[in-house]
């Protein structure tokens, strides 16, 4: 879910649903606002749908200069107005994002069956704080917070306190501002930076009182603490569409840039160096092991990581899915390295792997995106990506940035333990930061992809087969096609097909084929021929430089010639290009695929 809260000089409804909009990529099946009015009173609108749903259902004219606002992604409760937030109980209207474990006790404990008219967990939770509240915000917050188990992120409005926003976080995100023009909060600060790049991140269990001159922070205690501000190194327009019709495509496109922008900084004389990031040669020195830890497509980042090290180490390295690491026994000594990678650096379950290895080892090290995030701040070292924001809900340069962060990682790793000598690491570097101007190069073939999908568009099931990295590239190209498409979508090691999967092989089904690797190539192929034999529509991608016999493919994409290692970063450009166009040819927008949510802070 997005939240945002404004109170200040402006009209705060125009704020609201502008910021609302540009948190969209956290949920959409609902959106509301509640804001006070010059009678004091507070005034909600809300709606099942997306932001412009909600706009079209407020008043052409609204003065209101405090409000708060709310984009749902459903977890308790179907998607129904009555579930959509702000919920308002009695003296208080209340936005959360989040999930209240024990709201059934609460219910119970605090009598509040018969206040509720939502299914809710946060209705509970307003409820809660408005039995709690005798004229005391603070007060009624720090008692509500001692009661519920889960996590939260609050924006309350209290109706004796107009023009003040009161708010109080556990684990979910939450940054806030004030400037010239108010006092600004917000899941993330997208929803705000058109007006200030300095934010600060909201501390767990500190209460904010945010008012038109100010924004007053204080513990649980009733200590004031002074707000951390930070700075970002993009602005508006890095969040904007830029001409692009949707951002996704224009994220696709971003992707030379943000490669540099990442490894750049981390190349000195054609070697990786980490000494910007603080992070000293010692810390890769006595790894026995790799764990790596994601959700989504940061794992399948990992996967390719993963490949990439483990065959350069000759160590053990594991990929883990986060919300399964977290659960079972992890395998895990102070000689281990955990990885964790993540574009928002808020996914809780990956944060809450983070924290159970930060029990078992000092090696733990995130590649994050977003700054000062909290797995970037709970890991002992981060290595940043700057991919910039990333909003269209499927991930593209967040992916390629992570890979090319594990390649630097990879490299330097191999160096510190003998694994790999300087003239290898300089060739390996050189090629490295020569994969913007390769992924240009496939950027120019994207309107032959568009004609290529045409076909794909009325595909029920798909295929990715590959070998080695290949493989790993085969699950991100798979997710992408489902997440945005609908079209389902199964990664198979390309020699495994045969002992069961190739039963659903039939006439016309289109099977997308990775050939890049040279120490497997004539196996692939001879996995494509048994493919193609029964019916399949093959789309091949190999490197320029190999010669394909036209009958084994229906359709042959070629790709830059390129190192072996490195292919991974074209083909994956035309995977992203190939769900894409696909989801266009659908007709569905990419942006904003159905059920999904980019930054998933609950469990
Ligand atoms: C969600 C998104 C995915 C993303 C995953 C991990 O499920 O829909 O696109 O890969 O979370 O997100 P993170 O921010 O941790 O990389």
């Amino acid at each position: 879910c997005g939240i945002i809260g404004f109170t200040g000089k402006l009209e705060a409804q125009d704020i609201l649903l502008n910021g609302l909009a540009s948190l969209e990529y956290r949920g959409y099946d609902s959106a509301g606002i509640a804001y006070f009015k010059d009678t004091g009173k507070i005034s909600l609108r809300k709606t099942v749908g997306k932001v412009k749903d909600l706009r079209a259902i407020c008043d052409d004219e609204n003065n209101s200069t405090c409000g708060i606002g709310h984009t749902r992604w459903a977890t308790h409760g179907g998607v129904t107005n009555a579930n959509a937030h702000p919920h308002k109980v009695g003296q208080i209207a209340l936005i959360h994002n989040g999930i209240i474990e024990n709201y059934h006790e609460l219910v119970n404990k605090f009598d509040l069956a018969d206040q509720l008219i939502s299914e809710t967990d946060t209705e509970v939770a307003a409820a809660l704080i408005n039995k709690l509240y005798n004229g005391d915000p603070k007060e009624a917050l720090k008692k509500a917070v001692a009661e519920i188990e889960g996590s939260f992120a609050f924006c309350v409005l209290f109706k004796d306190h107009p023009g003040e926003i009161y708010a109080i976080r556990n684990v979910s995100p939450m940054v806030a501002t004030h400037c010239e023009e108010g006092s600004f909060i917000a899941s993330d600060l997208t929803a705000f930076i058109k007006y200030n790049k300095r934010y600060f991140i909201v501390p767990e269990y500190h209460i904010l009182t945010m008012k038109e001159d100010g924004i007053d922070l204080e513990d649980l205690n009733g200590n004031a603490v002074e707000p951390e501000y930070l700075e970002v190194n993009w602005d508006v327009t890095a969040a904007q569409k830029d001409g692009y019709p949707h951002f996704m495509i224009k994220e696709i496109h971003e992707q030379p840039q943000a490669i540099t922008r990442t490894i750049t900084p981390r190349i000195k004389d054609m070697l990786p160096d980490f000494s910007e990031d603080g992070i000293p040669d010692s810390f890769f020195e006595d790894v026995n092991d790799i764990t790596i830890v994601a959700c989504g497509t940061a794992m399948y980042a990992g996967m390719v990581g993963k490949t990439m090290i483990q065959n350069r180490l000759h160590i053990p390295v594991t990929v883990a899915i986060a919300s399964e690491f977290r659960y079972e026994e992890p395998v895990i000594t102070d000689k281990s390295m955990v990885i964790v990678v993540s574009q928002s650096g808020e996914t809780i379950d990956t944060l809450e792997a983070l924290r159970l290895a930060n029990k078992y080892t000092k090696k733990t090290l995130s590649i994050v995106n977003v700054k000062g995030s909290s797995i970037a701040r709970e890991s002992s070292y981060v290595l940043y990506t700057h991919a910039g924001p990333e909003i269209a809900v499927a991930s593209t340069k967040a992916y390629t940035v992570q890979a090319a962060t594990f390649y630097l990682l990879g490299c330097k790793l191999a160096l510190v333990q003998n694994k790999m000598s300087v003239e290898e690491a300089h060739e390996f570097i050189q090629t490295l930061s020569e994969i913007p101007n390769y992924i240009e190069e496939v950027l120019a073939q994207a309107s032959n992809v568009e004609q290529l999908t045409k076909r794909m568009t009325n595909a029920a099931n798909a295929f990715f087969i590959g070998r080695g990295l290949d493989y790993t590239l085969c699950m991100e190209g798979a997710l992408k096609l489902k997440e945005i498409s609908y079209i389902h979508a199964e990664a198979y090691a390309a020699g495994e097909l045969k002992h069961g999967t190739i039963a659903l092989i039939s006439e016309g089904v289109p099977v997308i084929a990775v050939a890049t690797q040279k120490h497997v190539y004539s196996k692939v192929i001879s996995n494509i021929r048994e493919v193609k034999a029964r019916g399949a529509y093959v789309t091949l991608l190999t490197r320029e430089k190999e010669i394909t016999d036209p009958s084994i493919c229906d359709v042959h994409i070629s790709l830059p010639d390129i190192a072996d290692e490195f292919a991974i970063f074209e083909a994956v450009v035309i995977f992203q290009l190939i769900a894409y166009y696909t989801s266009v040819g659908k007709g569905l927008n990419p942006d904003q695929p159905r059920n999904l949510a980019k930054s998933v802070t609950v469990e």
